[in-house]
């Protein structure tokens, strides 16, 4: 994999496909499968999200179960087996769980391509510490989710001064793969984005308000799905803590958790035709420190999981300087050196290129 292709694949902050995009270089909302059977009636934009999922559960790559090049052959055993596990995982979940998906290919292979049927022995004579049970939501003075929203507006400074930035120029680097490349994110209210990544060639990932594209310089954009539009608008969501209960209206408090060891409230949302979400608030701080969304493929969710920390205030407002992003196949760093608060960033900015990106 070439570092531009890298980064084209990690920026890519929903889940972007890039062997399948490369390979067919048109938008994979219609590619022209030759051979599926079992994921025939699956929307065409999830079958590579579907792709990745069973690479991720089973902890091996496309050629596990594919011929390179001829992925609708069914050469391989591992892919007709693959079609029988399908099936059969739907089974289980129609008969058992009343057709939600509650049983994956995650559930028995955990990353293996051979599930483990026996417990694990002991590797160390030291007493084994049983799980802890969970942590019931307290009740009584357990604060309802608009007072951890309420809490979070203020620790970043209030809705007056959040309201009076409505545009940041970031500048920094990201980190993955043990190199850095400088990186350039360009946002504005109400919900546009653009990172662009001076590697190579440059590449960007971005949403102009409407919808995401991506593109490496000299080469034509490509329009994001529908899905991973869905995850990037949220990402470009530049007053998220003032718009997210717009966005959400079913916000609910979830089982308190900890993240790196700090104790949090956390907030779980779905809304129609949005990623359902998992918001991390610190109970000290307030601060958001975590959000999970995560993509429905036809066989289960995938994850993406985004880590905020090194909160700095500017003009009034406190936003993150850094953020982790992971997902089953990939994960980045991205850390900003400088902000600067309302700058004035021409919305062609965010467009779509028509002819090559430049
Ligand atoms: C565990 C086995 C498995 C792995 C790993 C896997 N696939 Fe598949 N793939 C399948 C199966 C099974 C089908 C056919 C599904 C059907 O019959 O509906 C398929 C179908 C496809 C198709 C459609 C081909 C056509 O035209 O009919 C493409 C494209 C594809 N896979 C790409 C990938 C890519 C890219 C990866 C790696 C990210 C990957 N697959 C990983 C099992 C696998
Ligand atoms: C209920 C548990 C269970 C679920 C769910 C499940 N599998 Fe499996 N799978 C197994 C077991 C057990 C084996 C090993 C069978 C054997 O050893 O002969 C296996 C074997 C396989 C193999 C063959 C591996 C090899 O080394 O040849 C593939 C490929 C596979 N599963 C794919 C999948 C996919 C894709 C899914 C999700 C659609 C899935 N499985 C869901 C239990 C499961």
């Amino acid at each position: 994999m070439t570092t531009k292709i890298l980064f084209a694949t990690l920026l890519a902050l929903p889940l972007a496909i890039q062997p399948l995009s490369a390979q067919h270089d048109v938008a994979p909302a219609a590619p022209a499968y030759k051979n599926l059977t079992v994921l025939k009636d699956a929307p065409a934009d999830q079958i590579g999200p579907a792709m990745q999922f069973m690479s991720s559960s089973l902890g091996v790559d496309c050629a596990f179960c594919h011929v390179a090049g001829k992925m609708e052959a069914d050469d391989k055993g591992a892919k007709k087996t693959a079609r029988e596990m399908i099936t059969m995982t739907a089974a289980i979940n129609k008969e058992h769980f009343g057709g939600r998906p509650q049983i994956t290919c995650n559930s028995c292979h955990r990353g293996a391509a051979r599930p483990v049927a026996v417990p694990a022995v002991l590797e160390t004579d030291a007493m084994p510490k049983p799980a802890a049970a969970p942590a019931a939501p307290g009740a009584g003075t357990a604060p309802t989710a608009d007072q951890v929203l309420e809490k979070y507006i203020s620790a970043l400074g209030g809705a007056d001064a959040l309201k009076k930035v409505a545009s940041r120029q970031m500048l920094g680097k990201i980190l993955a793969g043990g190199s850095e490349t400088p990186i350039e994110v360009l946002t504005k209210a109400p919900n546009m984005r653009v990172t662009i990544t001076h590697s190579t060639a440059d590449s960007f990932t971005a949403f102009d308000g409407k919808g995401g594209w991506m593109g490496t310089a000299g080469k034509p954009a490509r329009s994001m799905s529908e899905s991973e539009s869905a995850a990037s608008s949220l990402d470009a969501q530049f007053h998220l803590a003032l718009t997210v209960k717009e966005l959400y209206p079913q916000l609910r408090r979830g089982r308190p958790e900890a993240v790196a060891g700090v104790d949090c409230e956390v907030l779980n949302g779905t809304a129609p035709g949005k990623p359902m979400v998992r918001l991390y608030f610190a109970k000290d701080s307030g601060l958001l420190v975590r959000m999970v969304r995560f993509a429905d493929t036809p066989l289960g969710r995938m994850p993406t999981q985004i880590d905020y920390s090194d909160y700095r205030e500017n003009d009034g407002v406190k936003a993150p300087f850094k953020w982790t992003l992971s997902r089953p196949n990939g994960r980045f760093t991205i850390q900003i050196a400088t902000v600067k608060n309302n700058a004035a960033i021409d919305n062609a900015r965010f467009a779509k290129p028509a002819g090559d990106v430049k």
